[in-house]
């Protein structure tokens, strides 16, 4: 009886999680009880291109691939990524509620995880805060100017001696965030802090994209296991002392904030004073503090890491690719042709250089799994019907690794982006991504690229250090993948 019984329970629950609860969804890889198609995402795919472009050609453009028990619809085909995150912009704006995350937060807080009206009204906030602060303007271009002026006068210290740029790409790039958000920046005084939530950062974007970190993101019960508990440690650790280092950051602006005077000069300010605002009303209408730490973590780890990791990947490309190198030379000494700071107004004549940055950024394909968002009402895509709150992705690694878009995409060439010595608009380039959710620093990143990669061509003749004159391309694997350390010889062209 008791085998019997047994035996229906089995077939019932395999037709369920084989057949029955996947009707709703497009096809995909057949999830296996428990685990759905975890197992894939081994080190053989990682760090994941691979994987999503082989589960396209087997299903299609539009496939359903399951985390554990949440199924994720994945959408890799530009035209239809065009048709529906983009003309019906509104349908895809929701995101996943992954408990842990929200445990943490205290609430469904932040720019990056949130959803609904406090998406809405905080996005608002913070482009107006952005904007305000000179973003495409010359406030903000002043502050980058700053840092990269710094930058140079600490690598001139080193001249000629094998340098790892990435440390000092990561201090500049934190300064400007930590600058715009509280209103300082880092030197040798207070390098020890900023080394501190560099390394934080770091370790969350490592653990937050394996699989075991989407496991716990989902079921953080599980990360009491034995097995799992140094993950859910690690996670929450992490979140914990950098929420301390920003509540402390918060309550020092607290006790000199003068409410009286309308102006701010950094986010926190600017975020407290709009608080005051709507201090009558229940929640202070979306300002409670638990939203500005979350904002706080929000804006540090999608504003350091990213940035900094494309200008080391760039750095890499165009040392690996001497022909490459030397244009962006001949193009400094035509166009600029001495040691003046180059400021976004050169841009429009810095084309083989706009070009490189704009390949640097394909090649990197920074977040090889795009970030999820959820549906907000039922849709067709190429024939599948989506329901409401479904879990999506606009795939956009695999757009940009794209061989009918961009043919033999694996090879680094920025003249891809140029027809007749102008620069070309490929509309398919979509580091920043695309739609409503799209990147709120996009605008930020572009100049901190433009900016520090054009200055530190034109200051430096840069090589590859002799010891490793062939450094790996190979990506580490995190939310954002990252290129294996290397060394670079520079010394100053004027
Ligand atoms: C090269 C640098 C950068 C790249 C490649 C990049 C890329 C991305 C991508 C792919 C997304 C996901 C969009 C989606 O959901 O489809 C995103 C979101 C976001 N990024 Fe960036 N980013 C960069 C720099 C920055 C900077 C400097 C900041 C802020 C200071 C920033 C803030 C954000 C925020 C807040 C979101 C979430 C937007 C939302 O959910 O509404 N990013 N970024």
């Amino acid at each position: 009886m008791f085998f019997v019984l047994f035996f229906i329970l089995t077939i019932g629950y395999l037709y369920y999680d084989l057949i029955w609860k996947r009707k709703a969804y497009p096809p995909g890889p057949t999830p296996l009880p428990f685990v759905g198609n975890i197992f894939l995402m081994n080190d053989k795919f990682k760090p994941g291109y691979k994987l999503w472009q082989n589960l396209a050609e087997q299903f299609g453009p539009v496939y359903t691939f399951w985390l554990t028990q949440l199924p994720i619809v994945v959408v890799t085909d530009w035209n239809l990524i065009k048709k529906h995150f983009i003309k019906d912009g509104n349908s895809y704006t929701g995101r996943p509620e992954f408990p842990l995350q929200t445990q943490m937060r205290k609430g469904p807080y932040g720019i990056i995880e949130s959803f609904g009206d406090r998406w809405i009204q905080q996005r608002r906030f913070a482009l107006h805060i952005f904007r305000d602060f000179g973003l495409g303007k010359n406030l903000m271009e002043e502050k980058i100017i700053g840092e990269m002026r710094s930058m140079c006068d600490q690598i001139k210290k080193v001249c000629s001696e094998p340098v790892d740029m990435m440390n000092y790409f990561d201090a500049s790039v934190g300064s400007i965030i930590n600058a715009l958000l509280f209103g300082y920046r880092y030197d040798e005084s207070n390098m020890e802090e900023f080394l501190v939530l560099k390394a934080r950062v770091a370790k969350h974007m490592k653990v937050a994209g394996e699989p075991v970190g989407g496991i716990i993101g989902m079921y953080p019960k599980l990360g009491n296991l034995p097995i799992l508990k140094g993950y859910k440690d690690v996670v929450v650790g992490n979140w914990e002392s950098l929420i301390d280092l920003f509540k402390k950051q918060i309550n020092e602006k607290l006790e000199t904030i003068d409410y009286d005077n309308d102006e701010y000069s950094d986010y926190v300010e600017a975020f407290l004073k709009e608080r005051k605002k709507h201090e009558h009303e229940p929640n202070f209408g979306g300002y409670e503090m638990e939203q500005l730490e979350s904002v706080c973590f929000d804006l540090w780890l999608a504003g350091m890491e990213t940035t900094s990791n494309t200008l080391y990947w760039a750095l890499l490309y165009v040392l690996l690719n001497p022909e490459v190198r030397e244009k962006i030379y001949e193009e400094l000494d035509r166009e600029i042709g001495s040691d003046r700071i180059i400021t976004t107004s050169d841009k429009s004549k810095l084309n083989y250089i706009n070009a490189t940055i704009n390949e640097s950024q394909r090649m990197a394909n920074l977040l090889p799994f795009n970030l999820s968002r959820t549906t907000t009402c039922d849709v067709i895509i190429n024939g599948h019907s989506v329901p409401k709150d479904t879990v999506i992705v606009p795939q956009i690694s695999t757009v940009m690794y794209d061989e009918n878009i961009f043919p033999n995409a694996m090879k680094f060439n920025p003249d891809r982006f140029l027809e007749n010595g102008q620069l070309l608009k490929i509309e398919e380039l979509v580091p920043f991504s695309i739609g409503k959710r799209q990147c709120l620093g996009e605008g930020l990143a572009r100049m901190e690229l433009f900016i520090f990669f054009a200055n530190l061509f034109n200051q430096f003749d840069i090589s590859l250090d002799s010891s490793n004159p062939n450094p790996s391309t190979e990506k580490e694997f995190g939310v954002t993948v990252k290129a294996h350390n290397y060394k670079v010889i520079m010394k100053s062209r004027h």
